[in-house]
């Protein structure tokens, strides 16, 4: 990072969803930023104080113009990601979710006892996320502690604005000798180490990166791990993650074992709070879907990967529609793709799948599920304020008193798929190409707190 903490002004067309089926688009917005990284003020061209503002922006030499092609649309919120699968990305995804965990994940993920191996793989993957516009991810670690802390501090150096967990697993029927928390009083007490370490980093002033309680998933702990974790949670007031109701497998798994359901099970341990972030809860329940909402958790929709390991697509538009809180996720690595213009992509073409339906020798009244269909507008929308909504934090919107976290979307960059015409193209239908078209190579800047980060 080069960039300081000064105040700044951008003059940029604005593009954005701030509601699930609402674009915005301003058209030379006048966005003053706090040195604190906190915007004060969104102008329009039409408004009284514009001149004005521009006119003092460029005598304190704090203006900055985005070039002509050019968008300013928010960051990027990637709900879940494992971090420790980065170097399988994209491998092995022929395996059903449990073997693949056994054979593949589990091996790759106990290699992290080595902090050096994680320095190199960490490195790689935030400057690699940064690059394809996520300004906030949330991540899972691995078990060892010094790793996640590599994994901390490598997200605090590079700016990028954090959520990391010790994934805490203890269960020694499920998980393998060599990968296994010795006990729930240790992954109790290296969760509650790590919080600590994260809250009180060098630089970490104003918590851009900060700690999320992790049990892997049910199967993985034991009652006695998800009991102290879910007091933990209480006594720190950290978020919390996991995975819930993923495949059958895992949703049939915890039933014969607990009787009941994910949902059910983690808000009886504790673990269901307005600071929890739930990934995939494709098998969810009436009821399920009750205690969400009830307890204000959110979900993190992570649709690549449920096409690999989750046998379901998550009722998204269902989950829309009864109010509860929604983002999206890669699920690096079940998901083989570091974009979320991707995930914005699977999940619009998860929720077509869904409406529809996919087997032809249906008739089309019993094949698919009305009122499933999503559109750009909400992709974008679960992708940047959403997923803000489901952290509980002022992220996701270029408005004042949000966080300037930011992105720009060069249309027109070298090897762009995006194509605008002049005369037909107005704003929405360029939003509209961005969600669909954009690849790394139209991310042009990004900001984090105010502040321009490295990408390559
Ligand atoms: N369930 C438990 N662990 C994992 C994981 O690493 N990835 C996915 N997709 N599901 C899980
Ligand atoms: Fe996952």
């Amino acid at each position: 990072m080069t960039d300081k903490s000064t105040a700044k002004v951008f003059c940029a067309t604005v593009m954005q969803t701030p509601a699930p089926n609402e674009v915005e688009v301003i058209k030379d917005a006048l966005i003053n930023v706090g040195a604190d990284g906190v915007i004060i003020s969104v102008t329009e061209p039409t408004a009284a104080p514009y001149r004005e503002r521009m006119q003092a922006a460029r005598e304190a030499g704090q203006l900055s113009v985005l070039a002509a092609g050019k968008y300013l649309l928010p960051g990027l919120i990637d709900l879940h990601i494992h971090a420790p699968q980065w170097p399988q990305l994209g491998k092995a995804l022929h395996l059903p979710l449990y073997e693949w965990l056994e054979q593949e994940t589990f091996p790759l993920e106990a290699r992290y006892a080595d902090t050096a191996f994680a320095r190199t793989v960490y490195e790689s993957l935030v400057s690699n996320l940064i690059s394809n516009g996520t300004t906030t991810a949330v991540y899972f670690g691995s078990i060892h502690s010094e790793a996640n802390k590599v994994l901390a501090e490598t997200c605090l150096r590079h700016g990028q604005r954090a959520l990391v967990g010790k994934v805490a697993m203890d269960h020694p029927e499920q998980c393998p000798d060599y990968y296994c928390d010795p006990s729930a009083e240790t992954a109790i007490e290296q969760t509650a180490e790590l919080i600590t370490h994260v809250r009180a980093l060098s630089g970490n002033d104003r918590q851009l990166v900060r700690p999320i309680i992790t049990p892997r998933f049910i199967p993985s702990c034991s009652d006695a791990l998800l009991e102290g974790l879910g007091e933990l949670a209480a006594s720190t007031d950290c978020h919390i993650q996991t995975h819930c109701s993923e495949s059958d497998w895992e949703h049939n798994h915890v039933l014969a074992r607990l009787g009941k359901t994910d949902t059910t099970a983690l808000n009886d341990f504790g673990l269901l709070t307005r600071h929890t972030v739930l990934a995939h809860s494709n098998f969810i329940t009436r009821d399920d879907f009750d205690i969400i909402a009830e307890t204000r958790t959110g979900i993190a929709h992570c649709p690549l990967s449920n096409f690999h390991f989750a046998n379901s697509i998550f009722p998204l538009r269902a989950a829309l529609d009864k109010g509860l809180r929604v983002g999206l996720g890669t699920d690096i690595s079940g998901g083989p793709s570091a974009s979320m213009f991707d995930s914005c992509r699977y999940a619009i073409t998860a929720s077509l799948a869904l409406e529809d339906g996919v087997n032809p020798s249906l008739t089309p009244e019993v094949r698919g599920l009305r009122g499933s269909r999503i559109d750009f507008r909400h992709a974008f929308w679960l992708a940047t304020a959403g997923g803000g909504e489901v952290l509980d934090m002022p992220i996701g919107k270029i408005a004042p008193g949000f966080q300037f976290d930011a992105i720009s979307v060069d249309a027109g960059a070298d090897g762009s798929n995006i194509t605008v015409w002049d005369g037909i193209d107005n704003g929405i239908d360029i939003l509209q190409k961005i969600v669909f078209g954009a690849t790394r190579t139209n991310i042009s800047d990004v900001w984090i707190a105010g502040i321009k980060v490295g990408i390559h």
